[in-house]
């Protein structure tokens, strides 16, 4: 399922026969290649669909935000970009180097805060590289300590550096700051993008936030029901985005449905939401 770029060669590694772009069919000025091409996508879960032919392209670099109701499909989706699940058969391209930070920071608390980031590196030089992916991330006076000793921000913060240190071409997060506080999730939000506009890494960003969506993303979907009903491209600076954003936010609000509660809403159906399916342990991050 990997992609891999070969020779001249764009293959898509997938169970079926590989497909081939050879690159001299290409015109010149073309937009490169999408980071991450999915067609007619769908998953089922027993007779359940859960995404039916879902259609997604990221381009290198870009921030996309995926907001939705619970249940409606995004972690599914997030799986399947960050190669979790198999895609068999399937048409999804996504790069080789992936990387997974979850709401629960997933630290290992047997291992001090720069092991769990050093977490599977190879070579000499894995102290180093693991101290200043924490320094990055702030957290350069905390590489000794034991993660149940981080505030909930730092350890997601340490998820961050864990996932950074190895310099993913894809960056996946599956409502990482859902738990933090007001406040802390402002302020991990900046660092996000700073570190973003440093690694330049292809995001996906599943949030319920919808302010969380319009103050990170170049582009924010909406997913119901396994398949994208919504996409909103934001054009405006980051930091002038606050005053602009009340239309769009109200949009966005209608699409996830969240409309005034009157003595006429159905408050079964408004609270309908299914449960997670929570990650099993042995998931990778
Ligand atoms: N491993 C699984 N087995 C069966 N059903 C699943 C599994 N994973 C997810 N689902 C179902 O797929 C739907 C979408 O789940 P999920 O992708 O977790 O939604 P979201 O992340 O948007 O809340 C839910 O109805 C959920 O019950
Ligand atoms: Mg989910």
């Amino acid at each position: 399922m990997n992609a891999i770029f070969q020779g001249g060669r764009f293959t898509a590694k997938t169970a079926s026969p590989a497909k081939v772009i050879d690159i001299r069919d290409v015109p010149r000025n073309a937009p490169p290649p999408p980071a991450v091409r999915l067609r007619d996508f769908s998953r089922h879960f027993g007779d359940n669909a859960i995404i039916e032919g879902l259609d997604l392209d990221l381009a290198p670099g870009e921030f996309v935000s995926l907001l939705g109701r619970s249940g409606s499909g995004k972690t599914t989706l997030l799986r399947t970009l960050a190669g979790l699940d198999g895609a068999t058969d399937q048409d999804v391209v996504i790069p080789s180097s992936r990387a997974v930070v979850f709401q629960d920071s997933r630290l290992l608390p047997w291992k001090r805060v720069w092991r769990n980031v050093a977490l599977g590196l190879k070579g000499k030089d894995v102290r180093p590289r693991a101290e200043k992916a924490l320094r990055e991330v702030g957290l350069g006076h905390r590489l000794d300590a034991w993660p149940l000793t981080l505030s909930g921000g730092e350890a997601q913060r340490a998820a961050l550096a864990r996932a950074l240190v190895r310099e993913p071409k894809l960056l996946l997060m599956d409502e990482p700051f859902a738990a933090l506080d007001a406040l802390t999730r402002l302020r991990v939000h900046e660092l996000v993008l700073r570190l973003w506009s440093v690694h330049r890494p292809t995001v996906m960003l599943v949030t319920h936030d919808v302010d969380e969506a319009i103050a990170l993303s170049d582009r924010i979907l909406v997913l119901d029901k396994g398949r994208i009903v919504a996409e909103e491209r934001l054009e405006a600076p980051r930091g002038e985005r606050l005053e602009l954003s009340g239309r769009l936010r109200e949009r966005l609000l209608g699409y996830l449905g969240t409309g005034h509660i009157t003595d006429d809403t159905d408050l079964e159906a408004v609270f309908a939401d299914k449960p997670n399916i929570p990650f099993s342990p042995s998931d990778p991050f």
